[in-house]
């Protein structure tokens, strides 16, 4: 937005995101960590989330499962029953308490699941009846990969239903305390394998054209606003990335006509989205290479800054920043906020050491979704708190 881009305008200055109040642009990036044993979030995430909050930042939670359907890790946490409602509040509370703002990302898997994740065993739902293809593995609750099963293409009267979940789930987020939800549109699941070419091969309203491939998408935007209010809602997409097979002929084009829609939606209702979040082309998920990438790395640039360009609100962009790369992107006007995963894993202090270029922690990919409570997951370092015992922590 053009009155960011003043001289001075800093990853580390204010932001007026709609009517929250941001003192940095530093933002916790959603990340599935497991630690939720049998989805119900305990005082492992009380602390977690804790750690990484920072007075006027934002926090973003994990992919929250919005019904019993959406599951396609273990020990992901829900947000569809009272006591999943009742036990977020913990969470919601100590970090409004550290003065951050905390969004619930809203998420359901959809075709990348698994009957072992499934109510009576049943198949996974999706746009399609085409399994993900063999190249890539799930994580079954035993710890070992397994391959994706064939899902079952929902049928066009049952569409609804599930953006009723998503609307419910909205509402139970807002109950339990959070200032927002992001719905997670993104790398692969299920929103994206309605958008996605190469995956939606439906023959009804919801397949084919550009409107129709939308659809499903800006049911869901409609009825969340309308349950929750256009401004504690956020979005994120990635229409270049083609994890899980999520690959589609036109990126640009696609991530043009899901702004323009909501651009639309925006000047409907009279205010803006929370933000839209953008994950970069250039983010390989889980360290494996992206195949058909679209264009260079100059060419990847070129289409986030058209997107922003478009997008009329607040833009956050996700996927391999650095300290310099954050800094730049927002002093150059290509962000209004970053928000950082694996480093932020790291971390958890990761504002601070970002503002005073102090070395940062290495990450552990191995224990990303491993479910200790603590190992992995709120036993990386403060600054100042390095020891012997930490310093092992740098092998990658
Ligand atoms: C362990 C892990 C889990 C993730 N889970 C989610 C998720 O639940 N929802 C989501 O939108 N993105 C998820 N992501 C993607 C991150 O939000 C982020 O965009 C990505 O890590 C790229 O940022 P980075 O290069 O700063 O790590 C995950 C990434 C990692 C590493």
């Amino acid at each position: 937005m053009a009155e960011n881009r003043i001289k001075g305008t800093s990853l580390f200055s204010p932001y007026k995101m709609g009517k929250f109040s941001l003192s940095h642009r530093v933002v916790l990036a959603p990340m599935t960590r497991c630690r939720a044993l049998f989805g119900i979030p305990g005082d492992a995430l009380v602390e977690y989330y804790t750690q990484r909050s920072t007075p006027g930042g934002l926090v973003i939670t994990e992919g929250t499962l919005i019904s019993p359907t959406a599951p396609g890790f273990p020990h992901v946490p829900g947000i569809y029953s009272d006591a999943q409602v009742e036990a977020w509040k913990k969470v919601v509370d100590a970090v409004h308490a550290k003065g951050s703002i905390i969004f619930c990302q809203l998420w359901h898997v959809g075709r990348a699941s698994h009957q072992v994740y499934q109510p009576g065993g049943a198949a996974p739902i999706s746009s399609t009846n085409k399994a993900i293809s063999s190249r890539w593995r799930i994580l079954m609750p035993d710890g070992t990969y397994g391959t994706y099963p064939a899902p079952r293409a929902l049928g066009t009267s049952e569409i609804l239903e599930v953006v009723e979940h998503y609307s419910q789930a909205a509402l139970n987020a807002i109950r339990a305390g959070f200032d927002g939800i992001e719905i997670h549109g993104a790398h692969g699941y299920l929103i994206d394998q309605f958008l996605k070419d190469g995956i939606n091969d439906r023959r009804d309203d919801y397949g084919g054209s550009m409107e129709n491939r939308c659809r499903f998408l800006m049911q869901v935007i409609q009825a969340v606003v309308s349950a929750v209010g256009v401004e504690r809602v956020a979005f994120r997409m990635s229409p270049a990335i083609d994890h899980l097979d999520a690959a589609d002929s036109d990126p640009l084009n696609l991530g043009l006509s899901v702004i323009e829609r909501i651009n639309k939606i925006q000047l409907q209702a009279g205010a803006k989205l929370t933000y839209l979040h953008v994950t970069q082309p250039r983010y390989t998920a889980y360290g494996q290479t992206e195949s058909g990438r679209p264009g260079t790395e100059d060419e990847e640039a070129q289409m986030i800054k058209t997107w922003r360009r478009a997008y009329e609100g607040t833009f956050m962009c996700s996927g391999g920043f650095t300290r310099e790369l954050g800094i730049q992107a927002v002093a150059e006007g290509d962000a209004d906020l970053v928000s950082y995963g694996r480093l932020f894993i790291s971390n958890p202090d990761l504002v601070l050491r970002l503002k005073r270029d102090a070395p940062l922690n290495k990450y552990i990919r191995k224990t990303f979704y491993s479910q200790d409570p603590v190992i992995g997951y709120t036993d990386y370092p403060f600054l100042g708190e390095a020891n012997a015992g930490q310093a092992q922590r740098s092998r990658l």
